[in-house]
């Protein structure tokens, strides 16, 4: 056998591996199930609502995480757990804790929010128009300015009906009762 063939011979075997796993709906080596691709929900439902969620990666910061990193979804989007730890102070440089709901860096301290519609602790009682204000302007119905990673300048330009979506699929959550702090500036 040239080297030529032989190459051939080892690609071969290696599309055979590779498309008995593909056919399987599994990539070889990844460790995700396999993906079930979802069709486009209707505009303004709480079913788009749902995937632009999944888009946003709102459940990557307002979600609790599991040992693994995944998110724990009986706490799905009820932000960080009261008295759960925050993060610790690293010098030079911004860190989370280890559920990626409590963050710190140069502009101080904050822990992501409980969105569920639990009216004490989470924004049960914000109205469409208070949810589109907090996200278009960054600063929620309290006056509390948003800080980072709350990813204000990249999701403040979405189109109406994104955000008309976006709320009436946080309506339809589980209400979850947990009361999150408010975040601090930096110490002086
Ligand atoms: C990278 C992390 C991160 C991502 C991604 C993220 N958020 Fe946030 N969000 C935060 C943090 C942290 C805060 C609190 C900021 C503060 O206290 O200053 C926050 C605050 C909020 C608030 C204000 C709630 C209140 O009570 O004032 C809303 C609403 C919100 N996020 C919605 C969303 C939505 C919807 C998505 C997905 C499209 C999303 N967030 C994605 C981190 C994130």
């Amino acid at each position: 056998m040239t080297r030529h063939t032989a190459l051939a011979a080892g690609a071969g075997a290696f599309m055979a591996v590779a498309s008995i796993s593909i056919l399987a709906g599994q990539q070889p080596g990844s460790p995700y199930p396999p993906a079930k691709p979802q069709t486009m929900a209707p505009a303004e439902t709480p079913a788009r609502g749902a995937q632009l969620v999944m888009l946003g990666g709102c459940n990557d910061c307002h979600t609790p995480k599991l040992q693994n990193g995944a998110p724990d979804m009986l706490r799905m989007l009820s932000g960080h757990p009261q008295n759960a730890p925050l993060a610790p102070e690293v010098v030079g440089g911004v860190s989370a804790n280890m559920l990626l709901t409590a963050w710190r860096g140069p502009w101080g301290v904050s822990l992501s929010r409980n969105l569920t519609p639990d009216k004490e602790t989470g924004i049960g009682s914000w109205t469409l128009a208070d949810f589109k204000k907090t996200i278009r302007t960054g600063v929620d119905p309290k006056g509390d300015v948003l800080m980072p990673p709350m990813p204000i300048a990249e999701i403040q330009n979405l189109p109406d009906q994104d955000l008309n979506a976006i709320y009436a699929y946080l309506r339809t959550i589980k209400p979850i009762h947990n009361l999150v702090g408010r975040t601090a500036p930096p110490k002086k």
